[in-house]
């Protein structure tokens, strides 16, 4: 197994290096003809040089030029071209069958990741960063195997050979020369190598990637923002993430400034370095036309070390943005997995008990979403939870069907711990209808049938009857075969509700959890929810979370939750003759309730 699994502890061009060697004998040998390449691409300089020596022997009588030996340079001179040619493409040939081979296993690694990981992960990370991750990060590492490997190689390479060159014609030529590329790779070094400018590039990265995330959000928000007149506020998110990115480019950038154009001054102007050495073997030598020809060849073949360096100094910048990539995999695949137990129990009944459970999203204590609670929902009741905003309703329905694990107690099924039972046992044991439902882009049939797969087309036409989707679907145009997001079809999000709760009664499975939407958009469309919801709870186990106290007088337990702890339970009646926070709550609605019918017209019994 290629060695790009979870908790990979290599970090920047060290871990690059170590994904390129998942397929190690294609990209060696990929690396090989790269070197060939760079080493032929040489070839027609010399061939110059011998041309250059052929020409001053003969000046100025080229009539006694040896045309066969011309005719060789020239053929030498292709030959060498055509090696390059020929040697890069293969090169190249190999380095993506690497790169593809590669970023399938990446992709299928990452999948099989994600699927693992619990369903609150899904949840806070969104399926826009994770489709990112997959679309354009772990992309990049196939150019960096297909092309910016090779390139790197055949840059880093190149210098050897020239050098070799550059000594065998002249050494004095070649000191000077060597003198202007140290300098260079000097300069390059300070630009690209210093912390403090790798530590600008992840900031550049990270403003970059807020930016586009607050950019996307903005626009799919359009419709809510002006129907809200809410103009400035969202804006001021994409505002800031554009400041925000401003203030660390502008320094990125300038910072880059001076050592980029030095680096870009010196490679282009190496040739310089070659006069004050040419003006001191002028002045005494006596054979001017070797002279003259290795000059001129060097005045030829330096200028060529300036598109070589700058190749190099762009392949190592592109490298380290796919490094940054590569790392934002990579603390995903650090995400843990959800648990599976080796030797699965099953559920003895359809209680649902929490036993102490502590719970923080943050995995802090001191910030517990739920701290030590404890409580039974009996087989076939109704259990509701209520409490203000942020009690923690909402946590322990995502505990549920295991969206997190607890970090301190159990939650338990018939007495068994759900992280001993079977995840796909557990799915099947508990359906959840929560406030935002995920209606896909396929036929409602399909949509409805996600509950049970294995159900018939009736079992789902008697779902969505019970689940009053029945009428509305029949006047859709093409019914139950009608497929949701085509044109023209839009659902109301009562409409939505019911759906989820149709494909619940077609999974019908014994525990029910729901969370109930805070608002409805008309009295009649929560007239349906409360019927379909009342054929959803039929039989089962029902934890609800209720957002108005009406829905709960007739459930045989509530459980009270403020600020993670569950501070009273009992039925209706009991919780009132308590006078305690129910009690209070309970008031409160009244009279909100009271008021909501009309001026104090309507007395409060
Ligand atoms: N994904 C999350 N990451 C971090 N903290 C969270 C997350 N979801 C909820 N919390 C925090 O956990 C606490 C409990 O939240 P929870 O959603 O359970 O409340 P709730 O009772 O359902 O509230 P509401 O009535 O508003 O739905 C709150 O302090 C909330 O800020
Ligand atoms: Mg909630």
């Amino acid at each position: 197994m290629p060695k790009n699994k979870e908790g990979a502890s290599k970090k920047g061009m060290a871990r690059l290096f170590e994904l390129a060697g998942t397929h190690k004998g294609l990209v060696v040998s990929s690396g090989v003809l790269a070197v060939l390449a760079s080493a032929a691409s040489f070839i027609p300089y010399l061939a110059v040089y011998f041309l250059i020596r052929e020409l001053i022997g003969v000046f100025p009588n080229f009539a006694a030029l040896d045309a066969a030996q011309v005719m060789n340079y020239g053929l030498l001179a292709i030959l060498g071209v055509f090696c390059n040619v020929v040697f890069y493409f293969s090169a190249l040939a190999l380095s993506h069958i690497a790169a593809y081979r590669t970023l399938y296993e990446l992709k299928i690694n990452f999948i099989a990741h994600i699927t693992r990981l619990p369903l609150g992960f899904h949840i806070v990370t969104g399926s826009g960063a994770l489709r990112k991750i997959m679309d354009e990060n772990i992309e990049s590492v196939e150019g960096f195997i297909a092309h910016q490997l090779p390139n790197m190689i055949a840059a880093f390479s190149a210098p050897v050979f020239m050098i070799v060159i550059l000594f065998a014609v002249d050494w004095r030529y070649g000191l000077a020369t060597l003198t202007g590329i140290i300098i260079a790779f000097v300069i390059q070094a300070l630009i690209t190598g210093g912390d403090q400018q790798k530590i600008r590039l992840k900031e550049y990265q990270r403003t970059q990637e807020a930016m586009s995330v607050a950019t996307v959000e903005y626009i799919r928000g359009i419709a809510v923002v002006k129907a809200f007149h809410q103009t400035v506020y969202s804006f001021k998110r994409l505002h800031d993430a554009i400041t925000d990115y401003t203030k660390v480019v502008i320094p990125f950038t300038l910072n880059s400034e001076n050592g980029m154009s030095g680096y870009i001054t010196v490679t282009n102007n190496i040739y310089l370095f070659l006069v004050p050495v040419a003006i001191f073997i002028a002045t005494r030598t006596t054979n001017y036309a070797a002279f003259a020809a290795d000059f001129l060849f060097y005045l030829v073949f330096v200028p060529a070390i300036a598109s070589i360096l700058m190749k190099a100094l762009y392949t190592s910048i592109v490298s380290m943005r796919v490094a940054g990539n590569v790392e934002r995999m990579d603390d995903i695949l650090q995400q843990k997995v959800l648990p599976v137990t080796e030797n699965p129990e099953t559920a003895g009944g359809y209680d649902v008990s929490f036993e102490n459970v502590s719970f923080s999203y943050l995995g802090k204590a001191e910030d517990a979403a739920l701290d030590g609670v404890s409580f039974t929902a009996k087989q076939g009741e109704t259990t509701a939870i209520v409490g203000p905003s942020g009690g923690g309703k909402s946590t322990i329905a995502h505990l549920i069907p295991r969206f997190y694990d607890a970090q301190k107690g159990a939650v338990k099924i018939g007495g068994v711990d759900i992280r001993n039972m079977k995840i796909s046992g557990l799915m099947d044991t508990v359906s959840f209808v929560f406030q935002d439902t995920w209606i896909f882009k396929q036929s409602i049939m399909e949509n409805i049938r996600m509950g049970r797969p294995a159900a018939a087309d009736d079992d789902v036409i008697a779902a969505a009857k019970a689940a009053r989707c029945h009428d509305f679907i029949e006047s859709l145009p093409e019914g139950y075969q009608t497929v949701f997001g085509g044109k023209g079809v839009h659902l109301s999000g009562g409409e939505m509700q019911r759906i989820a709760i149709a494909r619940a009664l077609v999974k019908n499975a014994p525990i029910l959890v729901l969370d109930e939407a805070t608002a409805f958009s008309d009295p009649e469309n929560e007239w349906l929810i409360r019927q379909a919801l009342g054929e959803l709870m039929k039989n089962r186990t029902v934890i609800m979370i209720a957002h108005r106290l009406s829905t709960v007088t007739e459930a045989q337990k509530i459980l009270v939750m403020d600020k993670g702890r569950l501070v009273e339970e009992g039925t209706h009646r009991e919780l009132l003759d308590r006078k305690g926070r129910y009690y209070g709550m309970w008031n409160t609605y009244s009279v909100s309730l009271t008021w909501g019918l009309g001026k104090g017209e309507v007395s409060h019994a």
